[in-house]
C-alpha cells in the first residue's frame, strides 16, 4: 500500500498530453478549434478513450455522449468519486479551458495506477459534451441532461446556425451512446479548471478554492428593419436594424455597468443581408447577463428589457427577445471544498477562496451529487482566446490538488 505523501504527480506527462492533443483542433495562433461533436472532437474523444482503457479503466458513454471512465476501487458496493470536466472548445478557444480538467483528471488517475494505489470507492473521469455552448447552446448542456435540467429530446434538437442538430452530429460521430443520461452514477464530482480571471494571478495565488458560480441568463433578439438602398435612401426615412442593435448593444452594456460585479454581453450577432449598399433589414444578437446574487439578475434584466422599447420605436423598427437559458447561482458542497483546502495545503500551495464568473458542468452536476472545483491561474486573467495561457507549473498544481481532494474525500469512506 502506498502512504497518501508518495502520490506525486508527474506535470511534464500532464503538459506533453496537455500540447499533444492540442493537435485535435489546433489553430495556426496556438489555440484549439475543438467544438462540440466535431469531427475535431471525435478524435479527441477516440484518443482520451484509448488512453483510459490502457489504463485498464472501463469507458462508457450516455446517450448524449457524455464518456465516463471508471478505475475500480476496494468497495465494490460503492459509486464512484468522479473529476471531471470537458474537451470542446470555443471556435478560438485556448489550450487549457476545460481540457485541463479532463486531462489533469487522466494524469491523477495515471498517478494512481503506476503507484497501484487502491482506492475505497472507485474513481472516474468525466468528459461532458457540449460545455461551451458555443456551437449549440446553451451551455453546460450535456450535464445538464445528466442532472435532469433537461430531457435528451431538447438536447438532441438543438442546432448550431447552420440547423445542423446535436443529435445528428452524436449519430454521425459515433458518440450517441447505449446509457440512460443520469444513470451512470457518482457520488462526489471534483472538476479542476483554470480561473479564466485575473484574480489568482493578481494576488500571486496558487489555487482557488472555488465556493460557487454566478448565476446566468442568455436571450436571443431579433431586430426587424427594413431593407433598402444606401445611396437612394434618406436618412430620415431609413428603419436600420443594425443601428438599432447597436443602440441595444450599448444599453446592455450599461446594464452590466451599472449592477457591478454583474457582466452583460453581447457575443454573437448577424446582419442580414450584410452587402454594403444595403440599408441592414434584420440583425441577430445575443445577451449573457450574469450576476452572482440572483435577486441582481432579476434586476438586470427588467433593466435590458426596459432599454429595448424605446430604441425600437426611436430607429422606427421592431423586436423580438426571448430567454433561451437560466443558470440560476450555485454553491458548492461544504464537505468537498474542505477537501480541496486540505488537498492544496498538504502539496502546501498558497490559496484564496473564490467564486466562478465563467459557467462550469459543476454547476448542474452540484444539483445531483455534491460537487465542487479548483482553479489554478491564468496568463493576465485570458480565456476564450487562443492566447490562453498556463505554465506547467500550474497545470500540475492543480492535477496533484486535485488527487490529493479525492484521496481526502476517498478516506473518509474507509
Ligand atoms: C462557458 O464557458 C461559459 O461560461 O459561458
Ligand atoms: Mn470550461
Ligand atoms: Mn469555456
Amino acid at each position: 500500500m502506498t502512504s497518501k505523501t508518495n502520490l506525486t504527480i508527474n506535470p511534464q506527462r500532464l503538459w506533453d498530453t496537455l500540447m499533444e492533443t492540442a493537435k485535435f483542433g489546433g489553430t495556426p495562433k496556438g489555440g484549439i478549434k475543438r467544438l462540440t461533436v466535431s469531427d475535431e472532437d471525435k478524435r479527441v474523444r477516440d484518443w482520451f478513450k484509448a488512453e483510459c482503457v490502457k489504463l485498464g479503466c472501463t469507458v462508457e458513454v450516455d446517450e448524449v455522449g457524455n464518456m465516463f471512465a471508471t478505475r475500480p476501487g476496494k468497495r465494490k458496493d460503492m459509486a464512484p468519486i468522479a473529476m471531471g470536466s470537458h474537451l470542446d472548445t470555443q471556435p478560438t478557444g485556448g489550450k487549457f479551458d476545460g481540457v485541463l480538467g479532463v486531462l489533469g483528471a487522466l494524469e491523477a488517475m495515471r498517478t494512481l495506477v503506476d503507484m497501484g494505489y487502491e482506492t475505497n470507492a472507485p474513481i472516474m473521469i468525466a468528459n461532458w459534451t457540449n460545455e461551451e455552448g458555443s456551437r449549440f447552446a446553451p451551455a453546460m448542456l450535456c450535464s445538464g441532461v445528466y442532472a435532469g435540467v433537461f430531457t435528451t429530446e431538447f438536447a438532441y434538437s438543438r442546432e448550431d446556425r447552420q440547423g445542423i442538430t446535436l443529435g445528428a452530429e452524436l449519430e454521425r460521430i459515433g458518440y450517441k451512446g447505449k446509457h440512460k443520461a443520469g444513470s451512470i452514477k457518482f457520488q462526489a464530482m471534483f472538476e479542476l479548471h483554470i480561473e479564466q480571471g485575473p484574480i489568482l494571478e493578481a494576488e500571486n495565488k496558487m489555487v482557488g478554492v472555488v465556493t460557487g458560480v454566478q448565476g446566468m441568463r442568455w436571450y436571443e433578439v431579433t431586430v426587424t428593419g427594413q431593407e433598402s438602398h444606401t445611396g437612394a435612401t434618406p436618412m430620415g426615412l431609413r428603419k436600420n436594424a443594425l443601428l438599432a442593435a447597436a443602440r441595444m448593444i450599448e444599453a446592455i452594456h450599461q446594464v452590466g455597468m451599472g449592477h457591478l460585479p454583474g457582466v452583460a454581453s453581447v457575443g454573437l450577432i448577424e446582419n442580414r443581408p450584410n452587402s454594403r449598399n444595403v440599408v441592414p433589414g434584420e440583425v441577430f444578437f445575443t445577451v449573457d447577463l450574469r450576476h452572482p446574487d440572483d435577486k441582481v439578475l432579476d434586476k438586470m434584466e427588467v433593466a435590458f428589457r426596459a432599454a429595448l422599447p424605446k430604441i425600437a420605436e426611436d430607429t422606427g423598427v421592431s423586436f423580438e427577445e426571448k430567454c433561451i437559458w437560466t443558470s440560476p447561482a450555485v454553491k458548492f458542497a461544504a464537505p468537498l471544498i474542505e477537501c480541496v483546502r486540505n488537498g492544496a495545503s498538504q502539496a502546501g500551495y498558497t490559496m484564496r477562496e473564490m467564486a466562478s464568473g465563467a459557467g462550469h458542468d459543476a454547476a448542474y452536476i452540484a444539483r445531483v451529487a455534491p460537487t465542487t472545483m479548483i482553479f489554478v491561474p491564468c496568463l493576465g486573467g485570458i480565456s476564450h482566446n487562443e492566447a490562453e495561457s498556463t505554465t506547467l507549473e500550474e497545470c500540475g498544481a492543480g492535477s496533484q490538488v486535485l488527487l490529493n481532494a479525492v484521496l481526502d474525500y476517498d478516506r473518509t469512506l474507509a
